[in-house]
C-alpha cells in the first residue's frame, strides 16, 4: 500500500503539469510566435511522452529521428532497448537498398562495436532447419581482413591462366580495399545429428544447411546494407578452405559456403539497374481478396 503513495502523488504532479501545458499552448496559440509554439508543443509532446511511460511503469521510450540504422536493431536480449525497425526503415526498403557494390573503401558508417552488435542479432534470430543452429561466421576486421585476401590471391595464382592473372589481381585489391569480411560456413555436426535422428528427411538436411548459410548472408547483406555499407558475395571456396582454417583456428570440417565483403560505398552498385524478369513469370498468387 504504502510504496503506491509516491506513485500516485507522480501520477497526480505530471497530469497537473501536462494539464497546465495544454491551456498554455491553447492560449498562446493565439500570441506566440510560430517558433515558441513549436517549443511549447514540443514540451507538450515530452510531458504526454513521460506521463504516458510513467503510466505504464516504463522508462520513457526514446524517440528517434528517422534513420536508415534500424534494420538490425538491437533487441532487448542483447540492451533493453525495444525493437524500432517500424519507427526507423521498413523491412521492405532494407530490402530493395540492399545491391552489389564493388566499388567499396575502407570508410566504416559505424563502429565495429555496432557491427557486432549487428552480427549477434543475425547469429541469434535468423533461422536454421529444425532450429539447427548450424551456421557458423568468421568475421576479418582490419589487418585480418587484408591478410585474407592476401591467401585469395596466393590461392588464386595457382589457378588462374597468366593471362588473366593482372584483372584478377585488380578485382582480389578491390576487396581488400573494402573494410571487413564475413566468411559463412555451416558445421556439418548438427547437421548429422538430425540426419540421423530423423531418418525420414536424412536426404534434405544438408540442403536445408545450405539455406541456413544463404538465410544468415541475406540477413547480414540486407543489415550491413542498411547501417551505411555497401557489399558484395563472393565464393573463393574451396580453394582457400585449408589455409584459412590453419590461420583463423577454423575447424577443419565446417563448410565455407560464402564470403561477404562489405565496406563504405564508393560509387554506384554494380549495375544501376537491375533487369528484371516480368513479374507475372515469376510471382503467381491465388485466392487474394480484392
Ligand atoms: C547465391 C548467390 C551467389 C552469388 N555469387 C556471386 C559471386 O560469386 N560473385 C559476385 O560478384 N556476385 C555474386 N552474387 C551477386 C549477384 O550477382 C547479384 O546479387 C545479382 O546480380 C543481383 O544484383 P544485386 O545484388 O545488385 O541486386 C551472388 C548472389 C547470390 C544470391
Amino acid at each position: 500500500m504504502f510504496p503506491m503513495i509516491p506513485l500516485i502523488s507522480s501520477y497526480l504532479s505530471i497530469a497537473i503539469i501536462a494539464l497546465a501545458a495544454v491551456i498554455l499552448s491553447s492560449s498562446y496559440s493565439t500570441i506566440a510566435p510560430a517558433h515558441q509554439l513549436q517549443d511549447i508543443k514540443m514540451s507538450f509532446s515530452a510531458f504526454r511522452l513521460q506521463l504516458s511511460s510513467l503510466l505504464r511503469h516504463s522508462s520513457p521510450k526514446v524517440l528517434t529521428s528517422t534513420s536508415r540504422k534500424a534494420f538490425f536493431s538491437t533487441s532487448p536480449s542483447l540492451s533493453q532497448s525495444k525493437p524500432a525497425m517500424a519507427e526507423k526503415l521498413s523491412f521492405l526498403d532494407a530490402v530493395r537498398n540492399r545491391r552489389t557494390y564493388y566499388a567499396l573503401n575502407k570508410d566504416a558508417p559505424v563502429s565495429d562495436t555496432r557491427i557486432q552488435e549487428i552480427l549477434k542479432e543475425a547469429v541469434l534470430n535468423v533461422p536454421s532447419s529444425f532450429n539447427s543452429q548450424s551456421a557458423r561466421l568468421l568475421v576479418l576486421l582490419g589487418k585480418d581482413h587484408d591478410e585474407f585476401w592476401d591467401i585469395v590471391l596466393e590461392a588464386l595464382e595457382g589457378v588462374t591462366p597468366a593471362d588473366k592473372f593482372e584483372s584478377t589481381k585488380g578485382r582480389i585489391a578491390g576487396f581488400k580495399g573494402a573494410y571487413g569480411s564475413i566468411l559463412f560456413y555451416e558445421d556439418p555436426e548438427p547437421v548429422n545429428k538430425l540426419v540421423s535422428q530423423f531418418a525420414l528427411y536424412a536426404d534434405k538436411f544438408p540442403v536445408w544447411s545450405e539455406h541456413t548459410s544463404a538465410m544468415h548472408q541475406f540477413a547480414l547483406w540486407t543489415g550491413l546494407e542498411a547501417e551505411g555499407f555497401g557489399a558484395n558475395l563472393q565464393h573463393y571456396n574451396p580453394i582457400v578452405d585449408a589455409k584459412v582454417a590453419d590461420r583463423w583456428n577454423v575447424p577443419l570440417e565446417w563448410s565455407l559456403k560464402a564470403q561477404l565483403v562489405f565496406g563504405g560505398k564508393t560509387g554506384p552498385p554494380a549495375v544501376a539497374e537491375k533487369a528484371q524478369t516480368d513479374l507475372s513469370k515469376r510471382l503467381f498468387v491465388h485466392g487474394a481478396k480484392e
